[in-house]
């Protein structure tokens, strides 16, 4: 095992009827007046925002609010939220809503105290140190930004999506009541599965050994998350089945199973941006698309995890099979399960052409390059895993 530190902050409010908690503890710190973010208006259908602003007002917690934040979030709306914050002397920052909203909210709680462009967090050329408290009330279980110090935002101008990681940003509460997200969208549940999915992979297959506690966890978190999804897209409304996958995809990404495994390969993730960046896609579809193809690229290179994932997780019987057969066929049992759930898995699926990987090969590289770890990633692996994944 590698040496980690582990130290997350986050306080955790789970469950039904929680949201009415958010006012009391936004006040019990002490704020007087905080910045409310929202999405593109899913939290008024929910009643969610009913229940933030009686919350907020029985406990005596003014609020200014900038709703708008669309799904692969903007920095323009980012700007945005920070001039109000300034002007209106916020404190402390509330988002509502899912990864899109959190992530503007910790990018305007670190815009906030920096006189430069926000933009420079995201490039580094800015590490901040401080933000201003972040508080969440979370709606799509996905990303794990509600228990994580990360926030990614897409630059219009430069067609850049970058995401940040700094201590300062995680968020202070965050409260999880998987009820509200009965009327989510089957799409939305099918993207939030490959999206925690593909972050438990990011660590369970960069290659680190002695990992054997980190490995149970992991496939544990994978199995569950398989049989929940499946378990919502027959009952959207199964509190149970919620309340199981709400779990699994905050422990995703929270650090938890993480913790030895070192920082992660994360050339999926890298990938998928200029996906997302590029075609306005979500980002659980990119992901659906590129991690199979990363696999078939890498699994040479890791043969036995290949294995142990394709027997564990994806329920390869190994009788008489060579080991490559059964990564493979685990490979293959992984995208199917993902085509059943309603993903593209190729750039076909999802409308994008052949023709177009030079353009995604180029926005990845506008990063510094090789990308992953398992597998350094120069442009020729890149463009060969988008022509395993076109179609
Ligand atoms: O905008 P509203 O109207 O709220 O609607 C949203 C949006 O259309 C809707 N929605 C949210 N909660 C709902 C609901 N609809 C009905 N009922 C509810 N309870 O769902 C749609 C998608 O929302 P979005 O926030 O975009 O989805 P998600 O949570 O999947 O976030 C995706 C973003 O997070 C980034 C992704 O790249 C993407 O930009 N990520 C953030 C990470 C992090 N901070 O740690 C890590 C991830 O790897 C990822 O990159
Ligand atoms: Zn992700």
């Amino acid at each position: 095992m590698l040496n980690f530190t582990f130290h997350n902050p986050t306080k955790i409010i789970f469950g039904r009827n929680t949201i009415g908690t958010i006012g009391e503890e936004i006040a019990k710190d002490g704020h007087k007046k905080v910045l409310m973010v929202y999405g593109m208006g899913s939290i008024k259908k929910t009643g969610v925002y009913e229940l933030v602003v009686n919350s907020l007002k029985s406990h005596g917690v003014e609020f200014v609010e900038v709703g708008g934040v669309k799904p692969n979030p903007v920095l323009s709306k980012v700007v945005e939220a920070v001039n109000v914050a300034r002007k209106e002397k916020v404190t402390a920052i509330l988002g509502v809503g899912g990864g899109s909203t959190i992530d503007t909210a910790k990018a305007v709680a670190v815009g906030v105290l920096y006189e430069g462009n926000v933009w420079d967090a995201f490039t580094k050329k800015y590490q901040p140190e401080k933000a201003l408290p972040v508080y969440v009330v979370l709606t799509l279980s996905a990303t794990g930004t509600e228990m994580n110090p990360n926030a990614v935002i897409t630059n219009e101008e430069t067609g850049e999506k970058y995401g940040m990681s700094y201590p300062c940003i995680y968020p202070k509460v965050s409260i999880i009541d998987p009820s509200v997200q009965f009327h989510l969208p089957p799409k939305q549940t099918a993207n939030g599965a490959v999206d925690a999915m593909a972050h438990i992979f990011e660590y369970y297959f960069s290659g680190v050994e002695n990992t054997d506690v980190q490995d149970e966890m992991a496939e544990g978190v994978l199995r569950t998350i398989i049989r929940y999804t499946e378990k919502l897209l027959n009952d959207p409304t199964d509190y149970e089945a919620r309340a199981q996958f709400a779990w699994c995809t905050t422990l995703a990404l929270n650090g938890f199973i993480s913790a030895g495994v070192g920082g992660g390969d994360w050339a999926c993730h890298a990938i998928e941006h200029a996906l997302s960046a590029l075609y306005d896609i979500a980002h659980g579809e990119g992901l659906a698309i590129v991690v199979p193809a990363w696999m078939k690229y890498t699994m040479m290179r890791n043969l036995k995890k290949f294995q142990r994932f394709a027997e564990e997780v994806m329920e390869i019987t190994p009788d008489g099979k060579s080991s490559v057969q059964i990564a493979a066929e685990g490979i293959e049992k992984l995208k199917a399960w993902f085509a059943s759930i309603g993903q593209p898995t190729t750039l076909k699926d999802a409308g994008i052409p052949r023709e177009e990987i030079p353009k995604i090969v180029e926005n990845v590289a506008k990063r510094t390059l090789p990308i992953g770890k398992l597998v350094k990633l120069d442009k020729e692996d890149i463009v060969r895993i988008l022509e395993i994944g076109a179609s």
